[in-house]
């Protein structure tokens, strides 16, 4: 998730359109709005690993 005025660029530097000051992006890589998610990582069961460095599990 992205909130606020912060700028959104391709991997060659142009700008992405933006509509909303909170979005999601795509993780999973099968959406068809890209970057932005647009739900389709629920259709595929598109998971991620929790605990890792990254992550960090809120579990305790
Ligand atoms: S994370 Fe890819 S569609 Fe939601």
């Amino acid at each position: 998730m992205l909130r606020g005025d912060v700028e959104i660029v391709t991997p060659d530097g142009e700008p992405v359109p933006r509509r909303r000051k909170t979005v999601a992006l795509c993780r999973c890589g099968a959406s068809s709005i890209k970057p932005y998610c647009d739900g389709t990582h629920k259709l595929i069961g598109f998971t991620t690993a929790v605990g890792t460095a990254e992550q960090p599990s809120s579990e305790a």
